[in-house]
């Protein structure tokens, strides 16, 4: 039996700059990049745009297994994106978005329907995959797993600062809140909820520079999956 690629899972609360992480190591290593919380952002884009109502859970469902949706890399940038043809990157990473992906992540059709989308992007020679649960579920074979944390407070400037320099202007307290009220609802829910996996390693990246944190993955993967890199 062929070897299955080798994958690295990053997960995190949002604003803990695993999507930054998982970029740059992926872009280090020369592997492929899922970034899993586009996909239930999307998710929630396509279904307010076709009036489906984010409760929805089998048209939902059924809308996920049929996303027309297209990534391409762009050097050091955040990605690109397209939604039925159509570029999406920016209307992504409202608040909006986020809390619609919020929601619609915590039905589990949604999440099942997901499950085959996240696991194609497997390809050799490896996947770097970031989101709530990608060492827990989709990926629970993943040679490295890392659990990226950041104190709330970090967490909110550094989305603020995100925004602002997307000229998106929003109150750091309001962020906060967001930030807090989808940490809530991303752990407490019941079906995959934002934990750990038992056998990953956490990195707290407060205070940290990019930098310090991709190079900490970095000797974590040479350490754990020496032969396939
Ligand atoms: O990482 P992000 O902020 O783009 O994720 C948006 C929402 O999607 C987040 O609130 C939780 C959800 N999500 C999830 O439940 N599972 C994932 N693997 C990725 C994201």
């Amino acid at each position: 039996m062929t070897k299955a690629p080798p994958v690295i899972a990053i997960d995190g609360p949002s604003g803990s700059g695993k999507g930054t992480i998982a970029r740059r190591v992926a872009s280090t290593l020369g592997w492929h990049l899922l970034d899993s919380g586009a996909l239930y952002r999307l998710l929630a884009l396509a279904a307010t745009r076709r009036g489906i109502s984010l409760d929805n859970a089998a048209a939902l469902a059924d809308l996920a297994e049929n996303l027309d949706v297209r990534f391409a890399a762009d050097g050091d940038g955040e990605g690109l994106i397209w939604l039925d043809g159509k570029p999406v990157r920016d209307e992504l990473r409202t608040e909006e978005a986020g809390r619609g992906a919020s929601t619609v992540a915590g039905l589990q059709p949604v999440r099942t329907a997901l499950l085959a989308l996240q696991r194609s992007f497997c390809k050799p020679p490896g996947l770097v995959a970031d989101g709530r649960d990608m060492g827990t579920h989709v990926f629970p074979e993943a040679g490295l797993k890392v659990f990226l944390t950041a104190s709330a407070e970090e967490r909110a400037r550094r989305r603020h600062k995100q925004l602002n320099d997307k000229g998106i202007d929003v109150s750091l307290a309001a962020l906060s809140r967001d930030i807090e009220d989808r940490d809530r609802r991303d752990s407490e829910r019941s079906v995959a909820p934002l934990r750990p996996a038992g056998d990953a390693r956490i990195l707290d990246s407060s205070g940290q520079s990019i930098e310090a944190v991709t190079n900490t993955v970095l000797d974590w993967a040479r350490e754990l999956l020496a032969e396939d890199l």
